[in-house]
């Protein structure tokens, strides 16, 4: 395993020979694409996709090629459309709901916990409304919604849920897998995840019928084993190259010890960050028992560290060589969603954000928490205990 260290830390992604050799094969094979219906026997796409599922605990999985094509396609296959709205945490990545508005449905934005920084369920059921069709819990950086709780909420409401895994590759809440508490469950395969071929995506399901509207909708209308002209239905090609699943497949190989590592490192500085006076880090949510650990958010007090902001507070461990950055800003506070300037003839004058509605004071906790968290890159996670001292050293060196 060749562990590139910039500033001592190690670089992402992680290569050996067996990844380059993977994709050497693809391109003698001749064979660059996810072919024709009835030619997939054999195919890195179908097989990864058979060893992803395994991984996964799910019946199927769906590979696709990127995670916000994967999150559109799962909620279209799950009879999305417009005017639908769909309750999705306002602390994730702009995609979460992007691809909501994809389908043409209209995303309603949950507050997080204060402590987990994950959607909080008990604020769900007063978003719902008689058009909410769909939940999409984030299990930001690979920590748990909790998914018995908001199940629940969902058969009570005969809502469909759609689980963002793009941090929660490997996660598990109450000893099931993130991904398959829900209908579906989508996960991201970009250049920073923990599983990566650069891009990639894939959805997760073990409903016969899900899983084969999924590949009709991402495989431009076709039925396996048919023939390639005959369209069905109404699809687009989102289909995976060969190449992402050949790396796919070795880089699966390599998940698992890297996983433990993230996991047995990420315990470690969280026990000596929460020592800190002044450092709060993401909370587990209980009944999580092993985590993804993509990224690793932390909350601090700016009065502790000499009334500094987190910008001053990221770019100062930056300076001294620990890889820090900003996280995401709350998808209420974004312009491509404050402004209303999305999709013409939907009417999103109920939903809980827009012009005023996007005021901070209506998502006071994760309004706060972003005015001063931060978060480690997940490689940061596979390094030595010497280097994650030194994180901890640097931290209480900024008091
Ligand atoms: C929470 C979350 N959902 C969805 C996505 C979209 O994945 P992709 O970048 O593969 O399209 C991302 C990507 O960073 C993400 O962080």
């Amino acid at each position: 395993m060749s562990l590139k260290s910039k500033k001592n830390f190690p670089k992402w992604p992680i290569y050996d020979e067996e990844d380059i050799n993977a994709l050497v094969n693809v391109i003698k094979s001749g064979n660059w694409w996810c072919g024709f219906p009835g030619a997939h026997e054999g195919e890195n796409v179908w097989l990864f996709q058979e060893e992803f599922a395994k991984f996964q605990e799910a019946k199927y999985s769906i590979a696709v090629s990127n995670g916000t094509v994967a999150i559109e396609s799962a909620l279209i296959s799950l009879d999305l459309g417009l005017g639908d709205e769909v309750i999705v945490s306002d602390y994730t990545f702009v995609a979460s709901a992007s691809a909501i508005i994809a389908t043409n449905a209209i995303p309603i934005f949950c507050d997080i916990h204060p402590q987990t920084l994950v959607m909080n369920v008990d604020k769900v059921e007063n978003l719902i409304t008689e058009r909410t069709k769909a939940i999409i819990p984030v299990h930001l950086g690979g920590n748990a919604v909790e998914m018995d709780k908001l199940m629940k909420i969902a058969s009570n409401y005969n809502l469909v849920v759609v689980e963002d895994c793009a941090h929660a590759h490997g996660s598990r809440y109450k000893g099931k897998r993130l991904g398959n508490w829900g209908d579906a469950g989508i996960f991201s395969f970009q250049a920073s995840k923990v599983l990566t071929s650069g891009e990639g995506g894939a959805i997760i399901c073990d409903s016969d019928e899900l899983a084969d509207k999924l590949y009709s909708y991402t495989d431009c209308g076709r039925k396996k084993g048919t023939h390639a002209y005959k369209h069905f239905s109404y699809g687009t090609n989102y289909r995976m190259t060969e190449y992402q699943a050949a790396i796919l497949r070795t880089q699966l190989k390599k998940f698992p010890e890297q996983h433990a590592l993230r996991n047995k490192n990420a315990k470690y500085l969280m026990e000596k960050l929460n020592e800190i006076d002044g450092i709060n880090v993401m909370m587990p949510t209980p009944g999580t028992s092993e985590m993804g650990w993509y990224v690793f958010p932390f909350v601090f007090e700016p009065d502790k560290f000499g009334g500094i902001n987190k910008v001053q507070f990221y770019k100062k461990l930056n300076r001294k060589g620990i890889p820090t950055c900003d996280n995401y800003p709350p998808l209420h506070s974004l312009d491509c969603f404050k402004n209303i300037v999305l999709k013409k003839g939907l009417n999103y004058s109920n939903a809980n954000w827009g012009k005023e509605k996007s005021n901070d004071k209506y998502f006071p906790i994760v309004a706060d928490i972003y005015s001063r968290s931060v978060e480690f890159p997940q490689e940061l996670f596979l390094a030595s205990r010497e280097k994650l001292d030194r994180v901890v050293e640097t931290i209480k060196s900024l008091k």
